[in-house]
C-alpha cells in the first residue's frame, strides 16, 4: 500500500477537478509559466500563498522561509528572485508576513530553539532598531504583531537593496516591491503601504512606513 495514500487520493481528485474545469490547463502550464508576481512569505502552514490571493498554479512564483526573511547572502532566496525578475520578468515582488509569526515571536523572546536561532537573528536586529516603538507597547501579543509589521518593512528594504532589483530598475524594467501582512484570525491581507517602484522612492517610503507604524 502506498504511504500517505490520502494525499495521493487528494491529488488525483484535485487534478481531475482542474482538468474538468479547464481541459487544457495542465497541458498549457507544462509548456510555460508566466507569473506576474513573486511572493516571499513565511513557511507557516497557515499561510498558503496561492489560496490567500486566489491565484492558480502558474500565476504566482513563490519563495517561503521561516519569518519571510530576505538575507543578502541567502543564495536560495536570491536565486529565486533573480530567476523571477530576470527570466520570468515578474512585475511585482510581494513580501508577505503574518501576525502571530512564531519565528518573530521566538526572536523577540530570545527563545532557544536550536539552529534556527541563527536564522532568526536578523529579526532581533530589527527589534533593536525599533526598540522605542516596541517598548511603548505593553501587550505582548501586540508587541509581537508590531514586530511582524516592522519585519516586513525591513525585508522590503532588503529586497530593494539587492543587486537584482537595483539592476532591474537601472535597465528601466517595470518592477514594484510591496509589503503586506496576513491575519491568521480573519484570513485577510493588509497592505503596509511600503510600495517601492524605483530607487528614489525607497528612502521616503521606508520613513513614512516606519512613522505610520510607530503611531
Ligand atoms: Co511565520
Amino acid at each position: 500500500m502506498r504511504v500517505l495514500k490520502d494525499l495521493f487520493d487528494n491529488n488525483r481528485s484535485w487534478a481531475e477537478q482542474m482538468q474538468a474545469q479547464h481541459p487544457q490547463f495542465f497541458l498549457e502550464l507544462s509548456r510555460q509559466q508566466s507569473p506576474r508576481y513573486l511572493w516571499i512569505g513565511c513557511a507557516d502552514s497557515r499561510v498558503p500563498a496561492n489560496q490567500i490571493v486566489g491565484l492558480l498554479p502558474g500565476e504566482l512564483f513563490v519563495h517561503r522561509n521561516v519569518a519571510n526573511l530576505v538575507i543578502q547572502t541567502d543564495f536560495n532566496c536570491l536565486s529565486v528572485m533573480q530567476y523571477a525578475i530576470e527570466v520570468l520578468k515578474v512585475k511585482h515582488v510581494i513580501v508577505c508576513g503574518h501576525y502571530g509569526c512564531g519565528g518573530v515571536r521566538a526572536a523577540l523572546e530570545n527563545t532557544r530553539l536550536g539552529l534556527i536561532d541563527n536564522w532568526l537573528r536578523p529579526i532581533q536586529r530589527v527589534a533593536d532598531r525599533h526598540a522605542a516603538t516596541l517598548d511603548a507597547i505593553s501587550d505582548h501579543a501586540a508587541c509581537v504583531d508590531k514586530l511582524c509589521e516592522l519585519n516586513v518593512i525591513e525585508q522590503v528594504v532588503n529586497v530593494c537593496q539587492t543587486t537584482i532589483v537595483q539592476d532591474a530598475w537601472a535597465r528601466d524594467q517595470e518592477l514594484s516591491v510591496h509589503g503586506w501582512i496576513y491575519s491568521l484570525a480573519d484570513g485577510l491581507l493588509r497592505d503596509l503601504d511600503v510600495c517601492v517602484t524605483c530607487p528614489d522612492e525607497m528612502r521616503a517610503t521606508y520613513a513614512e512606513a516606519r512613522q505610520a507604524i510607530s503611531r
